[in-house]
């Protein structure tokens, strides 16, 4: 059985490299090492040094990257200047990058591959505007394809899907969280594209998570029922208290 892995999302918070570390310490000390459960921490940019200091139950993330290493391109980080921060996750292609900084498929899926191709873990955000019935549109399977387009089948092991529904973050209004059985037939879909594009056993083996008004009271179901390797966790993730219970109840 995979290890389930639990992303804290910060997004752009908190507003200073001395709060952020604050939260990374009391999220410290809420994380009891367990051999099947992985945290991650994601902080803004700017405190992925501070923060990365101070973590020795969580594993560092990043919330976006450049797909190129060094060169010409001002304002952007790299993915190696990343992991030589000690960065092993890099979520991508979050549904706010897409909206706000007009962040195209096409991008994503050079994000990707640089991630998973130099030995760190690709978050892969995919996940529709809307929904209308229980259908997975269409849209997410145009995400997921030109994501992953061009990717060497090895490094697919680098690679989690999050499904991550816009509706349904909690800063959406009026988002509220998916269904469990929403999750696994997400999940389905996504497989039966990988498989289609990789083979049977890719689309057995990718990971898939679910992101979208997690918390301590549907977590649970989100992994079990849901059959989820994991959450990416944003509002909750900025509340100690009340990471920490999810963190509890995503043990059970
Ligand atoms: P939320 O955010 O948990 O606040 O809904 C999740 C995300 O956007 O990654």
């Amino acid at each position: 059985m995979n290890k389930k892995i639990i992303i804290a999302n910060w997004k752009m918070n908190p507003d200073s490299p001395g709060r952020a570390v604050l939260l990374a310490k009391k999220i410290e000390t809420l994380i009891h090492p367990v051999k099947n459960l992985e945290v991650v921490i994601a902080p803004p940019t700017p405190f992925l040094l501070p923060v990365g200091a101070v973590l020795e139950k969580a594993s560092l993330g990043a919330q976006n990257t450049f797909w190129e290493d060094v060169g010409p391109y001002t304002g952007e980080t790299s993915w190696r200047q990343s992991r030589n921060l000690g960065v092993r996750y890099v979520i991508i292609g979050h549904s706010e990058r897409r909206i706000f900084v007009g962040e195209t498929d096409e991008m994503v899926g050079k994000k990707v591959r640089a991630v998973a191709e130099n030995g760190m873990t690709a978050i892969l955000c995919i996940g529709e505007h809307e929904r209308n019935g229980d259908d997975i549109p269409s849209t997410v399977g145009v995400q997921l394809r030109s994501a992953l387009q061009g990717m060497k089948k090895n490094f697919l092991r680098n690679v989690i899907v999050c499904y991550e529904p816009v509706w349904a973050i909690s800063t959406t209004p009026g988002g509220r969280p998916d269904t469990p059985d929403n999750g696994f037939r997400a999940a389905m879909y996504i497989r039966k594209i990988i498989a289609g594009m990789f083979g049977l056993q890719a689309g057995r083996a990718i990971r898939v998570a679910y992101g979208g008004s997690v918390n301590a009271k549907n977590i649970a179901a989100f992994l079990g029922e849901g059959h989820m390797d994991g959450a990416l966790v944003g509002g909750v993730s900025l509340i100690p208290g009340e990471f920490g219970d999810l963190l509890a109840a995503a043990l059970v």
